[in-house]
């Protein structure tokens, strides 16, 4: 199930550079791009006479027209032509949803249109290329976004599926404080690892000595976003207040339902650290990538395993802390929305009767 009245990723700026970009959003099909006048454009992407992809069809300068009889819909999926005919009925319309250009991202709300507040769009990571230059990347998933949120609210997974990439030893892993905690938006954890073995591609580009301090701090934004700090600094360094020196990231890893089943994966790290490191060495950015296809891999590969299993059959371990904070108040704005659907939809229904 999917909270509705969210922002979400729908693309990245540069997917609808100069095209049209169709993707299926929380079940709905959805065409995206710009029109002639520079606008962008978030429609149904079903014509409304005879349900024709509009993504097939050509950018105009108000919208776009479908490419199959030739109805043109502007920016409001409102019919302003229809080819061979004067008269433009009401219903000659499709769905066209709330869209918001920030960062390096489309955001969509697929929700109640009146409820979107573009101020509720996510700032994050810094937009400053100087000091935190930042690099993107997407990946579909054919696994639950649930299950994207899960696998970064436990990050004791690091020191088995990412051992030879990010991963600290299973002692260290094992030995992580984690203070987890409720926060108006959603809820947050801090783990620190002390005196840690520094991961593998750490020790390839940072000046640190092999023993370091590391800390990830996440906040989950509900329902769809994590916003990550992390870093690492020589053993000792952390309790003394030294948050830079090493490795230092501020990365936003953000989750776009597509079906129950399958999800887009969006993930933006701003690298504190980039500008020190020595240019002769090798890079960060495409080693994450890879990281995270590991576990996109895992996931696939859980979604196929719990596809026919009741996940009350499986249990929790500690290191579930703030993995199950997490699921709880996911669950709970579920809940809450489908309440408010449920209410707004029996006031409708007594006024039909009346009327
Ligand atoms: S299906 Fe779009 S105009 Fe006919
Ligand atoms: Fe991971």
């Amino acid at each position: 199930m999917f909270v509705r009245n969210a922002w979400y990723v729908a693309a990245t700026q540069n997917e609808i550079a100069g095209k049209m970009l169709a993707r299926t959003i929380l079940n709905e099909p959805v065409v995206l791009f710009k029109n002639g006048d520079g606008e962008i454009c978030a429609l149904e992407d079903r014509c409304c006479h005879r349900g024709a992809p509009l993504s097939l069809g050509d950018i105009t300068a108000c919208g776009v027209r479908c490419g199959y009889h030739g109805m043109m819909f502007d920016r409001s999926g409102k019919c302003v032509d229809i080819p061979g005919q004067t008269a433009i009925p009401a219903r000659a319309k499709v769905k066209s949803y709330p869209v918001v250009a920030k960062g390096d991202y489309l955001w969509i709300w697929m929700g109640d249109a009146a409820k979107a507040d573009p101020a509720d769009v996510l700032d994050y990571p810094p937009d400053d290329q100087e000091n935190w230059p930042r690099s993107n990347d997407v990946l579909h998933l054919k696994a639950s976004y649930v299950m994207v949120l899960e696998n970064l609210m436990d990050l004791s997974h690091l020191s088995y599926l990412h051992r030879t990439s990010i991963g600290s030893s299973e002692t260290d892993s094992a030995n992580a404080t984690m203070d987890v905690k409720r926060t108006p938006r959603g809820m947050k954890f801090l783990r620190v690892m002390r005196n840690a073995d520094a991961p593998q591609n750490w020790l390839k580009r940072y000046p640190t000595g092999k023993k370091v301090d590391r800390w990830s701090d996440f906040e989950y934004v509900a329902p769809n976003s994590i916003m990550q700090f992390s870093g690492g600094v020589n053993a000792g360094d952390y309790d003394a207040g030294v948050r830079s020196g090493s490795h230092l990231g501020r990365t936003l890893h953000t989750v776009t339902p597509e079906t129950e089943k399958s999800c887009f994966y969006f993930f933006n790290k701003a690298d504190g650290y980039t500008k020190f490191e020595d240019p002769g060495r090798e890079r960060t950015w495409k080693p994450l990538t890879e990281v995270f296809k590991e576990d996109a891999h895992m996931l696939e590969q859980q979604q196929l395993r719990l596809d026919n299993f009741d996940p009350k059959n499986l249990m929790d371990i500690n290191t579930d802390v703030a993995r199950v904070q997490m699921i709880r108040v996911l669950n709970e704005q579920i809940r809450q929305e489908q309440e408010e659907m449920q209410q707004a939809q029996e006031r409708k229904q007594p006024s039909m009767q009346a009327g």
